[in-house]
């Protein structure tokens, strides 16, 4: 059985009835197995279970591998020297199935999903699997950056068509090492709401226009801390609605994680001089 996120303690059940099954050798022993790294619980006794854990693994820590075919560039960022990672510096290896990538001198770029093409969709989508499942957030939150073309998937809401948005992709060595995904807003709905920094407590009264709503921010764990996800909201600040000026102030948070609260932070709080709080922008 495979699950991901963290794993909990499962309350004793009553014994099936039902066909028995012959366990061989080793086998009796096998439990579930949680690897530490990517949150995946598995039984490491059965085949496919530890295909399917070599497939997510790889994704969780080093990206999806990307065709240059998906996307539209909207920023190239060159490297000339070898990247370092700060806060988290994991290995690929090793797991069997997984590569390691190269993340040495090259070019990056950041990429616009179009949502007329389902195969960069589809590729996004899976991404987006593994996102949901480490912020155990809902699965079918997407009807705002696939639009009505996307591609035929019945757990997609589509039929919710309040907003417009956008989805980016931060791709190095073949890579989709990162992914944002932000809705518009519309500023008469007043979704806008600030978050005292410290409390986390929303300031009761205060509808702050904003314009964008970050739905989700990822980085794969390999190249996390190495400013991947600053440039995504920059990218996403900048190209989801050509055009218009949009101030960091005014793309909002959705319920930002322990760690998204620290990006939140550094990104777009703003310093309320009256009561010395730091506010970071929010909606519902
Ligand atoms: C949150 C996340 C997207 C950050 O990605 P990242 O590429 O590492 O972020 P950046 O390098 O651009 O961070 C910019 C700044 O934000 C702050 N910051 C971001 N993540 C931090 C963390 N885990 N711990 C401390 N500070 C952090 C730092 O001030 C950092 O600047 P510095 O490294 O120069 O000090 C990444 O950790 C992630 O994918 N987490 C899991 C998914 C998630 O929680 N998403 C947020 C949903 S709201
Ligand atoms: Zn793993």
């Amino acid at each position: 059985m495979i699950r991901a996120g963290k794993s909990k303690q499962s309350t004793p059940k009553r014994k099936a009835l039902g066909q028995s099954r012959l366990i061989f050798g080793k086998q009796r022993e096998a439990k579930p197995f949680q690897c530490l790294e990517c949150s995946l619980s598995y039984s490491p006794s059965v085949i496919q279970d530890i295909a399917a854990h070599a497939k997510h693994h790889d994704l969780h820590l080093c990206g999806k591998r990307w065709s240059p075919k998906w996307g539209e560039v909207v920023q190239s960022f060159s490297r000339s020297i070898p990247v370092k990672h700060r806060r988290n510096n994991n290995d690929c290896g090793p797991v069997t199935g997984a590569k390691e990538i190269c993340t040495g001198a090259g070019t990056d770029q950041i990429v616009q999903i179009s949502k007329t093409r389902s195969s960069e969709v589809k590729a996004t989508l899976e991404i987006m699997h593994i996102v949901n499942e480490e912020l155990q957030a809902p699965h079918d939150e997407n009807h705002f950056w696939i639009g009505d073309s996307g591609i035929n998937n019945n757990t997609q809401r589509r039929s919710l068509k309040s907003s417009d948005g956008s989805a980016f992709a931060y791709i190095r060595g073949g890579r989709a090492v990162g992914i944002i995904t932000v809705e518009i807003l519309n500023e008469v709905d007043e979704r806008g709401r600030w978050m005292i920094c410290d409390s986390a407590h929303v300031v009761p009264g205060v509808r702050p226009p904003v314009k964008l709503g970050i739905s989700r921010i990822w980085v794969c764990k390999k190249e996390r801390g190495g400013h991947i996800a600053t440039r995504l909201l920059e990218a996403a600040r900048h190209h989801t609605i050509s055009g218009l000026e949009i101030a960091k102030w005014e793309m909002a948070w959705s319920q930002p994680s322990e760690s998204g609260g620290k990006l939140a932070k550094s990104y777009n709080s703003v310093n309320h001089p009256k009561s010395g709080n730091v506010l970071i922008p929010c909606y519902i």
